[in-house]
């Protein structure tokens, strides 16, 4: 499915990944964990074609796509949240997932653009259904920034899940949340949004790992120091020192 061999990433004189394999198997959900700036928003910035790496490779489905560019990324059928949530504060909340299918070969512009000014429309319902998934159908008509943060993650996530993608990245998805919001889209994530899809979830927050992921990979310093069974690797001496011991 998607395959990382041997990728770094150097940004000046910062290493900020360093030799990183990665096998994300199909149709399981993998935690990336790190200490902050130990390089996991810089490993989805290459898997989403945002960066080249400059050193090893990206496979899809068993093709290079290492110097694809993002919006071909996309067109491949992988799409992902942003840490920094990115909406449209003056769009509504089902425009704002409306519009996240531009771009796709699926629907063209003008369609689009109908569906947008109210016209209705198969962005319409593609828009609609991945609300209802989410849980925000009935925010449908406020506006984006009229939403509390916990909603506006789910908002991220709406738009990622638009366009059915193959791969789905999730970056901190439960950022900012408190743990009764973490358990609430720990839940949603892993009964409505990851079954039938190979997901990366990037979080710091390990009850959200433990109740969500299949396989962790733990990086530190850019470097893979950890992966397997999440229960065995939050339990390894290295992890626990890297990570956990600075809780
Ligand atoms: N575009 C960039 N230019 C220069 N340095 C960068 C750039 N992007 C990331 N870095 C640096 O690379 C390192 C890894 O950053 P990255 O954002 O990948 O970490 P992270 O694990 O996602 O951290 P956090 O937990 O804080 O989100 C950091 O030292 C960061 O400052
Ligand atoms: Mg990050």
């Amino acid at each position: 499915m998607l395959e990382l061999q041997a990728v770094g990433k150097t940004f000046g004189a910062l290493q900020a990944l360093r030799g990183v394999d990665l096998h994300l198997r199909r149709g399981t959900v993998s935690g990336l964990i790190g200490p902050n700036g130990s390089g996991k928003t810089t490993l989805v910035n290459i898997i989403t074609g945002v960066y080249a790496p400059d050193s090893g490779r990206v496979l899809l489905d068993g093709k290079d796509v290492s110097r694809a560019s993002a919006n071909q990324i996309t067109r491949l059928g992988v799409s992902r949240t942003f840490q920094n949530i990115r909406i449209f504060n003056r769009m509504s909340v089902l425009e704002n997932v409306i519009v996240a299918l531009i771009g796709h070969d699926k629907l063209g512009l003008f369609p689009l653009l109908g569906s947008v000014r109210g016209v209705g429309g198969a962005g319409v319902e593609a828009a609609r259904r991945t609300l209802e998934t989410v849980g925000l159908l009935k925010q449908s008509n406020l506006f984006a920034s009229e939403l509390p943060l916990p909603l506006r993650r789910r908002l991220e996530i709406a738009r990622a899940l638009v366009c059915d993608p193959k791969v789905l990245v999730l970056d901190e998805p439960a950022g900012g949340m408190t743990p009764a919001e973490t358990a609430s889209i720990s839940e949603l994530i892993r009964s409505r949004i990851a079954p039938g899809r190979t997901c990366v979830v990037i979080e710091h927050k390990l009850d959200l790992i433990s109740r969500v992921c299949e396989h962790l990979c733990v990086l530190n310093h850019g470097e893979k120091i950890a992966e397997g069974d999440p229960r065995s690797v939050m339990s390894q001496p290295e992890v626990i020192e890297a990570y956990l011991g600075r809780a």
